[in-house]
């Protein structure tokens, strides 16, 4: 890609970095078909679900030809076969769940499904890249972006939750919108002294993470934690840190060597990267390592955004040195937006990960009647890690609590 600006005189834009004004890091109007060769393809990616519930989802896949990617030019033909490879890599790896997994991926699935990474930067396994940011379309093409007139282009077994997961977090992506477009105002009254640009953008700011935070809540409406932590987690799961697949995964026909990759995670939206980066967040050890790994698993024109928005002149240090009162506030409310909407994730991760799997231990214990609870069926490989391989609570608590650590000093005056 081009080499973004570097000269300080130039102003600092989004323009390089594939967002898009009104939709952010979401892909505008994903192509729902690929050019009619790939159809041996998307017949199967279209009933993935279907597909592992028959148990026949390897079989269909291990028949399926070995296709050429040479016909797949524009990069949202690429998206969308990566999207498209993608579940049926998850659904081929996870079809019989954690004690059956396989060793490696045929290569008429390995081969192309590598080569198509390569072309976007993009890691052979599912991203938050594909099942969110490229996964939908309106039901109405004239109508709103929400809930009701949105769906998937592609799907995971779990039925409507599988929706209601990815969708809700589609418009988490959304409502950060307007904070993105304003990183750059940021960035320039930084650069050119201006105060009181700086002070109303970040102002703006807040309200967007206001309103992603209450994006976050629709989950509660969409998504049931039984579903969620009994049926579709292990198909969001990665083969890294991962005792189910202690190896990692052959692609066959690109390596003989296993490889590891993470799962699909949120951890991987470029959002919370670029807000860290601007507010002068930084997450070290432990923490710190899985998060600069995740932006291995973003497009390279997001992850390019983040590491130069690290580069620029610090906000913080330019917060303080203009000892203005409404810059001082407008950046704490900013902090504070940001912890709150943390915090409000770590409650909906007890909700959806730890309380189920409490009773998912609970349930083993007792009776064998209940072992046909959805839940006590979960994988066992999963209860105390996230779908990317982190250990949970603590690794969010770490973030939570770095996030705080950039407050500035309370002058008695902040609300
Ligand atoms: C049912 C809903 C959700 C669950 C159960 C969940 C679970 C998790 C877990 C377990 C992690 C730890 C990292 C990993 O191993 O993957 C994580 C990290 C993260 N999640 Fe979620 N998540 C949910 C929804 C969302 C949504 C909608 C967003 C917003 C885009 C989001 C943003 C993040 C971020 C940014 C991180 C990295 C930690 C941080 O920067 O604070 N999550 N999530």
């Amino acid at each position: 890609m081009a080499a973004p600006e570097s000269d300080s005189e130039c102003l600092f834009s989004l323009d390089p970095y594939h967002v898009s004004e009104e939709l952010g890091f979401i892909l505008p109007d994903p192509l729902e078909e690929l050019p009619p060769y790939y159809q041996p393809w998307m017949d199967i990616a279209l009933h993935v679900p279907e597909l592992v519930h028959s148990h026949k989802l390897r079989l269909h896949i291990n028949e399926m030809p070995l296709l050429s990617i040479q016909f797949l030019q524009k990069h949202s033909e690429l998206r969308l076969a990566h999207l498209a490879l993608s579940v049926m890599t998850m659904g081929y790896v996870w079809q019989e769940g954690e004690n059956d997994t396989v060793e490696k991926l045929p290569h008429n699935l390995a081969v192309p499904y590598w080569e198509v990474s390569q072309r976007l930067g993009l890691p052979p396994i599912l991203t938050h890249a594909d099942a969110v940011l490229a996964n939908w379309k309106k039901k109405d093409p004239d109508g709103p972006f929400d809930m009701e007139n949105l769906e998937l282009l592609v799907s995971l077994p779990g039925g409507d939750s599988v929706r209601g997961f990815f969708m809700v977090t589609l418009l988490v992506e959304l409502a950060a919108v307007p904070a993105l477009r304003n990183i750059p105002t940021v960035i320039n009254g930084v650069r050119c002294g201006d105060t009181e640009a700086v002070a109303t953008a970040l102002e703006e700011i807040s309200q967007s993470m206001q309103d992603m935070t209450d994006a976050l809540k629709l989950m509660h409406d969409y998504v049931d934690p039984s579903v969620f932590y009994g049926i579709m987690r292990i198909y969001l799961s990665g083969w890294k840190d991962n005792t189910s697949m202690p190896k990692g995964l052959v692609y066959e026909g690109v390596q003989e060597e296993p490889i590891e990759y993470s799962g699909g995670s949120a951890a991987q939206s470029s959002l919370l990267h670029c807000f860290d980066e601007l507010l002068g967040i930084k997450h070290e050890e432990t923490s710190g390592e899985f998060l600069t790994r995740m932006r291995n698993y973003m497009p390279p024109a997001h992850k390019q955004l983040i590491q130069d928005i690290s580069l620029q002149p610090s906000l913080k240090g330019f917060v303080q040195q203009q000892a203005s009162e409404r810059l001082n506030q407008a950046f704490q409310r900013c902090v504070k937006k940001l912890l709150a909407l943390r915090s409000y994730h770590i409650k909906v991760v007890s909700r959806y990960i730890t309380v189920p799997a409490a009773r998912a231990r609970q349930l083993r214990n007792q009776s064998r009647e209940s072992e046909q609870e959805m839940i006590s069926r979960a994988p066992t490989a999963l209860e105390e890690r996230g779908t990317g391989g982190s250990g949970i609570m603590s690794f969010l608590k770490t973030v939570r609590n770095q996030t705080k650590d950039t407050l500035l000093p309370e002058t008695g005056k902040q609300k």
